[in-house]
């Protein structure tokens, strides 16, 4: 395939921040939809999202300064980007990715931008699913080798930690649903409302729940069980559901001690609270339970823990192969959270799900807290055959967009 068109442009994620958005265009001899040169025109357009509890492993996102404009990235892609794909004849979107991830020449992306380089890939990927005429998806999972399937859906409830100003300390509190997108996303629907009346209902939220950056509720509450006990009632009314917690614990540390609420947890004290919470309650999963350096905490909660829940890696992993083999040698972890920005291509992203399944982990696939309407995430989780997807709550389109789009994969798959 040759790309002839290359576009990049600055649009708002979730945050009002500014972000990339990139369209390529390439022709494909055929007399399906030909234009007038009897080729077929491809167009494809991606835009990337942003975090905000960012893991200080993660490739570069690229922002001018302060200001956080991306137009350094948009003119990477426009000039030197465009310039050294247009015209240049690619067999696969995996030869594409390596001649991207040579050209930028870092190891964290920083020259180009993880952000540009991303969207560049993402619209890539879909040009080249369009060309070989099946879905997204399918073309994702037939590059990664895997057996497609559909997500559990991880579904932000509550946020606390950097999404919400630390109102709760825990970054997300989310409810998991089992089963086929279109029994699992009404369920998940309705457990959301549910909880929003309750919360409206306490004297402390009279008037109105605020909502937090992922689309959850962000409610305020003067000790760390309250949410857990209206989560559990929660999963009580609505079988088929758990509960799973992102700790973000890079987030609560500092000095040497874990910050909740007004108290501070030695590593010991913080475990021992996983633990009886992992004893006391439906829990499926803890991500990140302790800062992204503290290795030998990992690997004692995962010794812990690890044959009942899910403990998950994020900031400790990064989406980086490398680190995900590192933290199966040291046996941190039992799981692996996939964000597609944290090491900028989706052929790394790909290498980082194969060292997952190598381990014999679970993947979850992720969104990030800045996002946009783009929907890539969605077939990755079900081309990957993810164990879940992480999009948020129901407050904001973007990531009402995701789960949408798991419903249409559904009828997709479906209908072959
Ligand atoms: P982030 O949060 O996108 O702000 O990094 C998401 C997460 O930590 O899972
Ligand atoms: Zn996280």
């Amino acid at each position: 395939m040759k790309i002839d068109r290359v576009e990049a442009t600055t649009i708002e994620d979730t945050r009002g921040r500014p972000t990339i958005e990139v369209t390529l265009e390439a022709q494909q001899g055929s007399t399906l939809h030909s234009n007038s040169q009897g080729r077929t025109l491809l167009r494809a357009t991606a835009s990337v999202p942003s975090g905000k509890s960012t893991g200080s492993h993660e490739a570069l996102e690229l922002r001018d300064s302060e200001s956080g404009s991306v137009e350094q990235a948009i003119e990477n892609v426009q000039f030197e980007i465009a310039r050294a794909i247009m015209g240049r004849e690619f067999a696969s979107a995996d030869e594409l990715d390596a001649f991207l991830i040579e050209l930028d020449g870092t190891p964290d992306k920083s020259r180009l931008g993880a952000n540009a380089l991303l969207a560049v890939s993402i619209a890539a990927q879909r040009l080249f699913a369009q060309a070989e005429g099946v879905p997204l998806w399918r073309a994702i999972a037939t590059r990664a080798g895997t057996t497609p399937k559909a997500p559990r859906l991880y579904v932000n409830v509550m946020n606390g930690g950097a999404h919400a100003d630390f109102k709760l300390p825990f970054q997300e509190y989310l409810l998991v649903v089992e089963g086929k997108t279109s029994e699992a996303l009404p369920i998940a629907h309705e457990a959301f409302k549910k909880l929003g009346e309750r919360l409206s209902s306490t004297e402390l939220e009279a008037s109105g729940v605020p909502m937090g950056d992922e689309g959850g509720y962000a409610p305020t509450f003067s000790d760390l069980q309250q949410p857990f006990k209206l989560l559990a009632e929660l999963v009580q009314e609505f079988p088929g559901t758990s509960i799973a917690i992102d700790a973000a614990a890079s987030e609560l540390y500092r000095d040497g001690a874990y910050h909740l609420l007004d108290k501070t947890y030695t590593p010991d004290e913080l475990l021992a609270l996983y633990v009886h919470a992992a004893s006391a309650l439906p829990i499926h999963s803890i991500e990140d339970p302790f800062a992204e350096n503290a290795s030998e905490d990992f690997t004692q909660i995962t010794a812990a823990l690890g044959d009942k829940i899910l403990i998950i890696g994020d900031d400790l992993t990064v989406t980086d192969p490398a680190r995900v083999k590192k933290a199966a040698e040291r046996k941190e972890i039992n799981a692996v959270l996939i964000k597609p920005n944290q090491i900028g291509t989706v052929k790394e992203t790909i290498e980082a799900v194969r060292a997952t399944y190598a381990a014999g982990f679970a993947a979850v696939a992720s969104h990030r807290s800045g996002e946009t309407s783009d929907t890539f995430i969605a077939d990755f989780a079900y081309g990957i055959g993810a164990h879940g997807l992480k999009a948020g709550g129901f407050a904001q389109s973007e990531r009402v967009a995701k789960y949408d789009r798991l419903l249409a994969i559904e009828r997709e798959a479906g209908a072959v």
